[in-house]
């Protein structure tokens, strides 16, 4: 992908996001929109995957057919909304590798704090997409780009749901060579780090919690 950010302006994508934005829409709804959007974007943050050929037959004569190359992707889900992302593209890309990482903020530092890691092998082979619904400051999801790096990862593509400016901006400045895909660029935070409109607190809305 050749530009940092990339907004996904499908009608299908939009029309499905402003369901999930609204405050009435219900948990089980809220779960099944977003399941349906990450497969629409899954489409596109996949969309330059390098191919080769293979010869198989078909029921008239053998050809050369068209396959991904190379190792399968590595899905990376950012605890806990991530996994509202996952699920839905990991239909569309079943054998996909999937890994986790958890991090909390410690509220004396505000810095990320990881509690858990568990990621595929050989990420330097992979092309590694993580997602999180929200982009909210960027520091979690500059910190698990950090961590993926650490194990080796050097193709990395960051797919959200709602991205703030702010969060875009630390990205970028934190991880310049890592494309963000995401459904919309909302206007801003506001003082509670909640992204404005947004959609409130994504893993709240997705697991019924609160
Ligand atoms: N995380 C959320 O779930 N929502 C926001 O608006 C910001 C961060």
């Amino acid at each position: 992908m050749k530009d940092h950010l990339t907004v996904v302006k499908h009608p299908l994508i939009q029309h499905k996001l402003t369901l999930m934005r609204q405050k009435d829409t219900s948990t089980a709804v809220f779960r099944q929109l977003l399941r349906e959007i990450s497969q629409l974007l899954a489409y596109e943050v996949t969309r330059e995957l390098p191919m080769t050929t293979r010869t198989i037959d078909t029921p008239l004569c053998p050809m050369e057919a068209p396959v991904l190359a190379g190792r399968k992707l590595a899905l990376i889900s950012i605890l806990r909304a991530g996994n509202g992302l996952l699920d839905g593209m990991l239909e569309l890309i079943p054998s996909a590798r999937v890994g986790f990482v958890g991090l909390y903020r410690d509220e004396a530092t505000l810095q990320p704090v990881q509690y858990y890691y568990k990621v595929p092998d050989h990420l330097d082979e992979r092309l590694v997409i993580a997602v999180d619904p929200m982009l909210a400051t960027g520091n979690s999801s500059a910190a698990a780009i950090d961590l993926l790096k650490g194990s080796g990862a050097t193709d990395i593509r960051f797919l959200c749901l709602l991205a703030a400016p702010e969060g875009v901006a630390r990205m970028k400045e934190a991880h310049p060579d890592v494309p963000v895909v995401t459904a919309a660029l909302d206007e801003r935070l506001n003082e509670k780090g909640y992204i404005v409109p947004g959609l409130g607190d994504a893993g709240d809305r997705m697991f019924g919690t609160k």
